[in-house]
């Protein structure tokens, strides 16, 4: 079965193309990235504009890439939500009219489980039953994962997600968009041991997070050590590397807990934040001392892409499931 992938729920253009036989054929990807940075974050009717201009190219260039016609391919699978109501309609409209055209199914895929399965993509994939941690810039959810489909929600944010909270200490750090990256590289040069942030909610029992409270502190300590001032460099690496010890602590403690809970020995970390070098270096450390493992994708299938949509999609094929003829997306979607 050969899949194309479309992902154009935010701010990146993705395709692929996935055969479950040979695996990856081909994949290319877009970032809006310079398109939004004037203005911060991401503008939704600018992104659904830019999905629309680069989404065929990108598609006769992975075509090319795999050497393959629209008429090789078994199905379309494209991303129908969670996102930005604009951006999922451009993929679903090209998705549903291609799969249409070429007489295969489409297939609606939920972004999500795009990038709970993206570690499947990588050599020595983990093996079911594992927890699964979705940190993306929307979601920080634990869920327990028994098979494709197969997903129990046991825990998540009551308010901000990881990666938007990383994007809002960013800014407030004048650290650049997006801020997740950027606060990560700051760290790096930061003393971790100068400010002790908070860990939220990890003495209350249970697997839900918080981290607005992480944000206010963040925003009182810039305060503090800015004074009538700007910020200094060594003060804004230092808050960075105290901020990100803190997120990387608290999913750390609450990943160890589930697998408990759950009676798992394998993890798999997932979305933009599960890039993170601090997170994934601490999870292997600490999942050593029991016996665990923790699986993740290569960087470039953390973040948003069409490889996750085109393997996702392949599966649901291969489960024999597919779309009727409308189009639809759904821009709040629980999984
Ligand atoms: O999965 P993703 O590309 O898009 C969503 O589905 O939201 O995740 C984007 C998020 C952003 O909040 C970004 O700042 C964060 O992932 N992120 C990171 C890193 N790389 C991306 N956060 C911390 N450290 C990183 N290295
Ligand atoms: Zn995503």
């Amino acid at each position: 079965m050969r899949v194309l992938g479309l992902e154009s729920s935010c701010d990146e253009t993705g395709v692929a193309i996935y055969d479950s036989e040979r695996g990856l054929l081909a994949d290319a990807l877009y970032s809006q990235v310079a398109l939004h940075a004037d203005y911060g974050g991401v503008v939704p009717e600018l992104a659904s504009r830019d999905h629309v201009r680069k989404l065929l190219p990108l598609i006769r260039e992975v075509l090319a890439k795999a050497q393959l016609q629209g008429s090789d391919l078994d199905g379309v699978a494209y991303t129908a939500g969670p996102g930005l109501a604009g951006a999922l309609m451009v993929g679903a409209c090209a998705g549903r009219a291609m799969a249409y055209g070429w007489g295969v199914p489409a297939l609606a895929v939920h972004h999500m489980e795009g990038h709970l399965l993206a570690p499947m993509l990588e050599g020595n994939p983990p093996e079911f039953p594992f927890i699964a941690l979705l940190v993306s810039g929307g979601h920080t959810q634990l869920v327990r994962v028994d098979g494709i489909g197969q997903y129990r929600m046991l825990g998540e944010s009551l308010d901000d997600a990881a990666g938007e909270a990383f994007d809002k200490a960013a800014k407030m750090l004048n650290l650049g968009y997006p801020g997740g990256p950027q606060l990560a590289l700051a760290a790096e040069s930061g003393d971790v041991s100068r400010f002790t942030f908070p860990r939220p909610m990890v003495n209350r029992p249970g697997l839900d997070f918080s981290f607005s409270g992480l944000k206010t502190y963040t925003m009182n300590t810039v305060a503090e050590c800015r004074g009538d001032g700007v910020l200094a460099e060594t003060d804004r690496n230092d808050i960075a590397a105290a901020f990100q010890e803190a997120v990387v602590d608290t999913l750390t403690i609450k990943c160890l807990r589930a697998l408990k809970q759950e009676q798992l020995k394998s993890l798999v970390i997932a979305g933009g934040v599960s890039a993170n070098r601090a997170l994934r270096t601490r999870l292997e450390q600490r999942l050593a001392t029991i016996s665990a493992r923790v699986f993740y994708a290569r960087q470039a299938f953390c973040t948003d892409n069409g490889a996750m949509i085109a393997y996702a999609g392949c599966q649901r094929l291969l489960a024999g499931q597919s779309e009727g003829l409308a189009v639809q997306v759904r821009p709040r979607w629980p999984m």
